[in-house]
């Protein structure tokens, strides 16, 4: 397999709109240009599972990402994973800050719901803080940290509460590495080729870069959703990343 098609491998397109035909027309073209689609909030507070279903059957093969970002109390949150099982997502997310005992709950449902369903068991990864804030939303919040340590020190409970791995900043990638070592799972939103709009992302970095310092997937969504031709935005993404690493 050459660089660009592993590249391609872990390229997740945010597909972030509450319109289905636009959906599922994005999902169509994509196939082949992205290893996944990552779908939401703002698609499954309109469309739901079935809308999930719909999009993926047309996705020619590639992984999902729910990323619902489930945050309540443990009990909660293992119902919620069993009723999203079915959908057989690769990756789903819950928040870290939702703590320990909620992030062993998903785990352990995540497990039980896939087997259940007879699917394979999804990645659960926690969601640190979002990439849409920097330091001083932290102190606005309370938070007198760093975003990196608050990310470290919340991917750490992530590890220490059995998840696969994070959503995170790529900026934190190296942190982490240092921190979990090798085999936990980066997720890495936030992502801009240079010279495209930053939108509401604070905490951002190029494909190559993220590439580079070691995500696993990378979600893209506005750079490619929003380009006249999306596939052939993730397919020049991809093309461009594996430039970087020459
Ligand atoms: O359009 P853009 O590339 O900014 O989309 C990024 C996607 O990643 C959005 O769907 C957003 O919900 C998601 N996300 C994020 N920050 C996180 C977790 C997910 O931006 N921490």
């Amino acid at each position: 397999m050459n660089a660009e098609h592993t590249i391609r491998d872990k390229l997740y397109c945010a597909i972030d709109t509450p319109d289905a035909a636009r959906a599922e027309a994005l999902a169509a073209s994509l196939g082949g240009a992205v290893g996944g689609i990552k779908l939401g909030l703002e698609f499954f507070a309109a469309h739901g599972p079935a809308g999930v279903r719909r999009v993926m059957d047309k996705a020619a093969g590639a992984d999902l990402f729910l990323d619902l970002k489930f945050h309540d109390i443990p009990n909660t949150v293992a119902a919620a994973m069993h009723a999203a099982a079915p959908l057989a997502p690769r990756l789903i997310d819950v928040h870290a800050s939702g703590g320990r005992a909620m992030m062993e709950a998903a785990r352990d449902a995540a497990g039980e719901a896939a087997d259940a369903a007879g699917c394979a068991r999804p990645l659960v990864v926690g969601v640190t803080v979002l990439t849409s804030l920097d330091g001083a939303d932290l102190a606005a919040l309370g938070l007198n940290a760093e975003p990196e340590d608050q990310v470290v020190r919340l991917a750490t409970l992530a590890a220490e509460a059995g998840l696969d791995g994070v959503v995170c900043s790529a900026r934190e990638i190296t942190a982490l590495r240092n921190a979990l070592g090798p085999d936990f799972t980066l997720v890495t939103p936030g992502i801009r080729p240079a010279g495209t709009e930053t939108g509401d992302q604070k905490r951002v970095v190029t494909p190559g870069q993220a590439i580079h310092d070691g995500a696993d997937f990378l979600v893209i969504g506005r750079p490619i959703t929003g380009a006249p031709d999306p596939a052939a935005a993730a397919r020049r993404i991809a093309a461009e990343a594996a430039e970087t690493l020459g």
